[in-house]
């Protein structure tokens, strides 16, 4: 059987992901649409391949630019795995929201994971998941690739799953709340949150490649300090890849993820 990753990846944790559950099914084939800095695409996939759909969490949800740009996407009872990548606090809806969009456009999900990724929003003094998926991860994901495969291989035609039934993070469900009502207390308090990274000009050596990495292009090529905050989905590819820290994103939610999701949490699957 033939593998495919479909992924949106801006700071390339869920891309890791995928990468290393398509191996697990098919170690010499890696056929990869990435729409992390390109448009949407249009592609029909045949039912001789799986599809490992690896996304990443944005608010409880799939990152919204991701089902834009996959809206095209379409299977004829082509086998998918769902994934889900989210920074060790919870990915809430998301699975769901995956799993069904998949259905809705001719895909059967036979197998689904949710991983964890290093936030976003992690820095050296707020760190968050740092480094993850390390090696142990994406050995993980390798072995939930091979089992994915040996699956396919005595069941290729086996039925779609139900999702919802996959294994929860266990989450202390005080520290969820708090976590709720220090956010709330925020937006009663008019606490500034920003709405796209800063740039210290004094840092920037106007090397372009925030511009390249961008995937919303809210990065002016001819003005790289700057930034168009209406575009900016706050996803710090910029941030993590400026080689100088010129870019910096600095929001209260960094050190409130570091102070209330610092146990590790870990991967699960479904199949
Ligand atoms: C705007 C935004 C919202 C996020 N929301 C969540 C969330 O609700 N839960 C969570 O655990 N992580 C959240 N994250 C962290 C990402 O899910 C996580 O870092 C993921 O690994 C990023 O994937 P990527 O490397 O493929 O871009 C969020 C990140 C961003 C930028
Ligand atoms: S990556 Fe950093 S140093 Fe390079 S242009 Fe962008 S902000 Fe400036
Ligand atoms: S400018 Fe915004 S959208 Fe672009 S890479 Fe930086 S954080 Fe992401």
């Amino acid at each position: 059987m033939n593998t495919a990753i479909v992924t949106f990846s801006p700071t390339g944790t869920s891309s890791a992901i995928a990468q290393a559950i398509s191996r697990g099914i098919n170690p010499g084939e890696m056929k990869t649409i990435d729409v992390t800095r390109g448009e949407a695409v249009t592609k029909e996939f045949d039912s001789d391949t799986v599809v490992v759909v690896s996304v990443p969490v944005y608010g409880g949800h799939v990152a919204p630019p991701a089902l834009q740009r996959l809206e095209h996407i379409s299977g004829n009872n082509t086998p998918a795995v769902a994934v889900v990548v989210y920074g060790n606090r919870h990915y809430e809806a998301a699975l769901d929201q995956l799993a069904e969009f998949l259905g809705n456009r001719g895909f059967r999900v036979i197998a689904a994971g949710t991983f964890i990724g290093e936030h976003s929003y992690s820095t050296a003094e707020t760190p968050i998941a740092t480094g993850r998926p390390d090696a142990e991860d994406l050995r993980f994901a390798e072995q939930f690739g091979k089992a994915v495969g040996q699956k396919l291989s005595t069941a290729p035609n086996a039925p779609a799953i139900d999702v919802s039934s996959i294994e929860k993070p266990v989450q202390d469900a005080e520290v969820m709340v708090s976590f709720q009502q220090t956010v709330m207390g925020w937006m009663q308090q008019g606490v500034p949150i920003p709405s796209a990274p800063q740039v210290d000009t004094n840092l920037c050596t106007g090397c372009g490649t925030c511009v390249d990495c961008c995937p919303t292009h809210a990065i002016p090529a001819n003005s790289p300090s700057t930034t168009d905050a209406g575009v900016c989905i706050k996803c710090c590819a910029c941030v993590k890849a400026c080689p100088t820290g010129a870019r910096t994103f600095p929001t209260p939610f960094a050190a409130l993820l570091t102070k209330k999701f610092a146990e590790p949490k870990e991967n699960k699957t479904l199949l």
